[in-house]
């Protein structure tokens, strides 16, 4: 089991912003050595320098499209080449798309389905058999608050999250007790290059949390909470217990209200 991160080889995935940045930084900070992973390689290196420079950890950088299927496995194979023994897996990588289901482009959806489902899925399951031989390690998957409803405009994303909150819940139980702690963050808006990203206007950000409140919670509750699943922030948690006590069409009524006008402007 994992009681602290000092000395940990930890593999952050989609560690070049945002989140996953954010808890790069606190794992080196707390002693943990890593692998960054992430398309932007100049973005990585970078990062890995300034954490290698501050912390004395060993850090090392992994340039690749997780949404391309082979890319996985190779992360894998990278790892294996140099001795790594991944003792923490964070599958934080992840895209969302906004928009009105059929203008949205094939390329958009398979992107959003492989890198957030797949890749998540893939590495963990090449990863995980290592660390339970061990009985040591742990996988934080990031989900979203996104994950708790439908939400219109957004439901691929939404649906693809949901999927990472019953994944990883599922292996929460089966891992238990054998030294290996799945764990699943799910934040609500947080200040990243996310929404640039998808297609979502500033002005859908309520309640808004900087990355590095939400990844210091998050690996505080891995370490901590025996819980499978952590939301962050008060008012995401009174979201998440309206929707799951309100009819379903009122819970989706209410999510088109939050969404349509900027879904379809875009089409
Ligand atoms: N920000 C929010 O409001 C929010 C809320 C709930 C959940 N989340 C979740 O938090 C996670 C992190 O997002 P973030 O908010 O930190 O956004 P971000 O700043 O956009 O970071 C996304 C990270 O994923 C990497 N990435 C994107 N596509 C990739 C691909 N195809 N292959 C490999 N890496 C890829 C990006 O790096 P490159 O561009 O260099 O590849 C970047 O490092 C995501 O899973 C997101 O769904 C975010």
């Amino acid at each position: 089991m994992i009681r602290s991160f000092k000395g940990i080889t930890a593999l952050v995935t989609g560690a070049s912003s945002g989140i996953g940045k954010a808890m790069a930084r606190i794992l080196a900070s707390e002693g943990a050595n890593l692998v960054l992973a992430a398309r932007n390689l100049p973005r990585l290196e970078q990062e890995a320098a300034d954490l290698k420079g501050r912390y004395s950890v060993n850090v090392q950088v992994f340039a690749g499209d997780l949404s391309q299927p082979e890319i996985p496995r190779k992360l894998f194979e990278f790892t294996r080449e140099r001795g790594l023994d991944i003792d923490l897996l964070v599958n934080n990588a992840g895209i969302g798309h906004c928009g009105l289901f059929e203008a949205t482009g094939s390329q958009d959806i398979r992107a959003m389905l492989n890198l957030n489902i797949e890749a998540l899925t893939v590495l963990t399951h090449l990863f995980l058999p290592g660390m339970l031989a061990r009985k040591k390690g742990g996988v934080l998957n990031v989900a979203s608050t996104a994950a708790f409803q439908p939400i219109p405009y957004l439901s691929i994303y939404a649906a693809s999250k949901a999927f990472v909150v019953h994944f990883s819940e599922a292996l929460w139980s089966e891992c238990k007790g054998r030294g290996v702690r799945v764990f699943c963050l799910c934040p609500g808006n947080t200040l990243t290059r996310f929404h640039q990203t998808a297609g979502i206007a500033r002005s859908r950000m309520f309640f808004s949390a900087s990355a590095g409140d939400v990844a210091r919670f998050a690996l505080r509750k891995f370490l901590r909470s025996g819980s499978p699943t952590a939301i962050y922030g008060f008012w995401n948690k009174v979201m998440y217990y309206a929707a799951r006590l309100s009819p379903r069409r009122l819970t989706v009524f209410m999510t088109n209200l939050m969404y349509c006008s900027w879904g379809r402007k875009k089409g």
